[in-house]
């Protein structure tokens, strides 16, 4: 498994005209590796997120997730490949606040219908620390305990591909030293190729390769 970008590039349209805001992304992983992508607040680090999350289509370029293009999709079959082959894990946890933690870590398999994953999810949220709150509401967590449970529900279809867009932002240094570590493990454990924009040199500092975003592109860091 591995993924492939060339000579990516996104503009978007604004009311004084196109706005590029990447323009030549190169990026190789192979299924074992760990990325972390630095780069000042409005270089593109999100926005690359979104295409390589196939949430949003680039402008140009090509996209090779395994065997699929998966740009070559219709919108109804790329919503369906993404959600089975992409784990997302936001700076925000977007939990839904009316569910449970086991409810939550379900919710992307409500799109496949017959599909029972209550047991996964279990054994997942187990791996994260939670078995003991399973029935609580994101409310009633703490904000480490949240992005565990982010985690979990990420890694329910077992993606090829696991994203975290400043996972550890808004968690305090201690809290966001174990959501990093847990997000290393589970990468590790589920052979998920993973990729983590982040400010934090403690996060970046345990990923194996690390990548900058500048002037619309990727460049490789010491
Ligand atoms: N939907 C959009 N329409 C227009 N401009 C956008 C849109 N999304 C992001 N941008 C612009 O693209 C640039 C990069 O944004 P973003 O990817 O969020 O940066 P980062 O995550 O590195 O802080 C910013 O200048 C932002 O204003
Ligand atoms: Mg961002």
């Amino acid at each position: 498994m591995s993924l492939l970008v060339q000579n990516l590039g996104k503009t978007y349209p604004t009311r004084s005209g196109e706005l590029s805001v990447l323009h030549d992304v190169n990026l190789t992983l192979q299924s074992a590796d760990a990325l972390a992508i630095l780069g000042p607040s409005g270089s593109g680090k999100s926005t690359l997120l979104y295409l390589l999350g196939t949430l949003e289509r680039p402008t140009t370029g090509t996209y090779r997730l395994g065997d699929q293009e998966p740009f070559r999709l219709a919108d109804a079959e790329l919503a369906r490949f993404r959600n089975r082959s992409i784990g997302f894990v936001f700076q925000d946890h977007h939990l839904l606040p009316q569910c449970s933690v086991l409810e939550n870590v379900l919710i992307p398999t409500l799109a496949a219908p017959g599909e029972n994953l209550e047991t996964r999810a279990r054994e997942l949220l187990e791996r994260v620390g939670l078995s003991h709150r399973l029935d609580h509401r994101p409310a009633e967590l703490s904000g480490g305990e949240r992005q565990r449970v982010a985690v979990a529900r990420a890694l329910i279809h077992k993606p090829v591909l696991l994203l975290a867009d400043e996972p550890t932002g808004n968690l305090d240094r201690k809290t966001a030293q174990t959501v990093g570590e847990l997000l290393l493990e589970m990468h590790r454990q589920e052979k998920t190729m993973l990729i983590v924009v982040t400010h934090s040199p403690d996060l970046a500092k345990l990923l194996p390769r690390k990548m900058e975003m500048l002037d619309g592109a990727l460049a490789a860091m010491a």
